[in-house]
């Protein structure tokens, strides 16, 4: 029988035999700690094959349970990423980094629900009541019917919402609660699983739902919201660049609904604001568009999403220059500059490049290939892409441009958005597109080149 792991990685949750400098699973440094309790296996010497239980009841697959139930709570963006409101009996995790604003979210949702007239508690490790009413002033939700709970005793905290059942209980933060089952400090990986675990339990034996704040953090010194992910229902992340206004709520597991669907926030000095047509607010101040400046039709979750992708390139005075990235991912770039090297013979060596995606935005999607390709080439030559196209559409590693989903979408939200262009994989779906854009499909990337830029550089 295999022994329980000793140590685990408060960043994300992986078990080792052995303490290390360096978490092998995440990379994170210093962030392993003695695991107390709670271990995955049971306790050593001890098998469950030999004691009968009852056996465990069986049902057949077919059935018609009606949906789960489901309680808006009056923000759309935030309803849309949990599919639809909130769900009876769910357990929700929000993580994000300190003073992102999930507390404040968080206040907004409660204050939405309650006001709907639902039975709302709000538990707060972090702050006293003082500080979260004077939040609430701030906010002008102060009239709003939630109930305050300055606590962290997690078994006095159970028993409170055993007695008043509320439709939603807000835990802010799982970090700070403290279970008096295990034996270690709070915020150590078992306590935030102890306490998650109980709250995850609690909410499906006795109803209601619960969302539980967590914090991401950089160092190790407190368990991280990943440790938790595989226990709840639904995991969001609220994110967004520090010096910008804009916040984006990103479902990344969702038992209720689909997941990569995001809500799109504009923090402001009354609180959060939705944002209910993002891509005008990705796509900068409007006016001319730069040499280097390309618009991504891209898509977002269940939603089309345009923005802007930025390119600077400058000679490089290192000795290997400098590729730095914002809001995309660098092993991408770095693929995409080979392509356009060795399949359209236009390098970059000796140039130091910057790439950009506007508005804090993170993209991830490979459909963004082409417009990050024809940002490089536009600040490489110096010359603006024209004004009125949008581009999208994946580049493979033979330089061919690769179909991508939801070309319509896409196409539709260019329109919306005023454009009247836009370059795109060869595909059967542009024949579906509106009369408003014209499409032109772009097969290649040495031949696009070629026409768009002019000179041969493979010549
Ligand atoms: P908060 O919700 O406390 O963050 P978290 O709970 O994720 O740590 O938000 C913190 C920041 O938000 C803080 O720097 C102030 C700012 N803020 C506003 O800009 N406007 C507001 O109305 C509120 C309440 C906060
Ligand atoms: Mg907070």
């Amino acid at each position: 029988m295999s022994r329980a792991p000793a140590f685990v990685c408060a960043e994300c949750g992986a078990a080792h035999r052995k303490w290390a400098g360096r978490c092998d699973a995440c990379g994170a440094w210093n962030s392993l700690a003695e695991d107390q309790g709670l271990s995955t296996a049971g306790p050593p010497g001890k098998s469950l094959g030999a004691a009968k239980g009852r056996p465990a009841a069986l049902v057949p697959l077919a059935g018609d349970d009606a949906p789960p139930p489901r309680r808006p709570t009056g923000k759309a963006e935030f309803d849309r990423v949990l599919g639809g409101g909130l769900v009876e009996g769910s357990a929700v995790l929000v993580g994000g980094d300190p003073g992102i604003g999930k507390s404040t979210l968080l206040l907004q949702a409660a204050a939405g629900l309650a006001a709907a007239g639902a039975p709302v508690i709000y538990v707060s490790g972090e702050e006293a009541t003082a500080q979260i009413r004077m939040r609430a002033r701030r906010l002008g939700l102060d009239a709003a019917p939630v109930r305050l709970c300055a606590e962290t005793n997690l078994r006095d905290i159970l028993t409170m919402l055993d007695a008043e059942r509320p439709a939603l209980a807000v835990i802010d933060s799982i970090q700070t609660m403290w279970a008096d089952s295990v034996d270690s400090a709070p915020g150590s990986v078992s306590q935030v699983r102890a306490a998650a675990h109980e709250i995850t339990n609690f909410v499906k034996r006795r109803g209601g739902a619960a969302i539980m704040v967590g914090h991401v953090t950089k160092e190790g010194q407190i368990a991280g919201p990943r440790v938790v992910e595989h226990m709840v229902d639904t995991v969001l992340y609220f994110e967004g660049e520090r010096g910008h206004q804009f916040r984006i709520l990103r479902a990344v597991k969702n038992r209720f609904g689909p997941v990569d669907e995001i809500g799109v926030f504009e923090m402001t000095g009354a609180g959060l604001a939705e944002v209910p047509n993002p891509s005008a607010l990705f796509l900068g101040e409007g006016g001319r568009r730069a040499a280097g400046a390309a618009v991504f039709a891209g898509v977002e979750g269940s939603r089309p999403l345009l923005c802007e992708i930025q390119a600077l390139v400058a000679t490089s005075t290192l000795g290997t220059p400098r590729r730095a990235v914002v809001g995309w991912d660098s092993g991408r770039l770095a693929m995409i500059l080979a392509v356009l090297e060795a399949r359209a013979g236009v390098s970059f060596a000796g140039l130091d490049i910057y790439l950009n995606i506007a508005g804090g935005l993170r993209v991830s999607e490979p459909a963004a290939d082409l417009a990050v390709a024809c940002a490089l080439l536009s600040a490489l030559h110096d010359a603006p892409l024209p004004q009125d196209a949008v581009i999208f559409g994946e580049i493979a590693l033979s330089g061919a441009v690769r179909p991508v989903s939801q070309i319509e979408a896409r196409l539709k939200e260019a329109e919306k958005l005023g454009f009247a262009a836009a370059w795109t994989p060869p595909s059967a779906a542009l024949s579906g597109a509106g009369p408003g854009v014209r499409a032109t499909p772009v097969e290649d990337l040495r031949e696009f080149v070629l026409q768009v830029f002019g000179a041969d550089h493979a010549g």
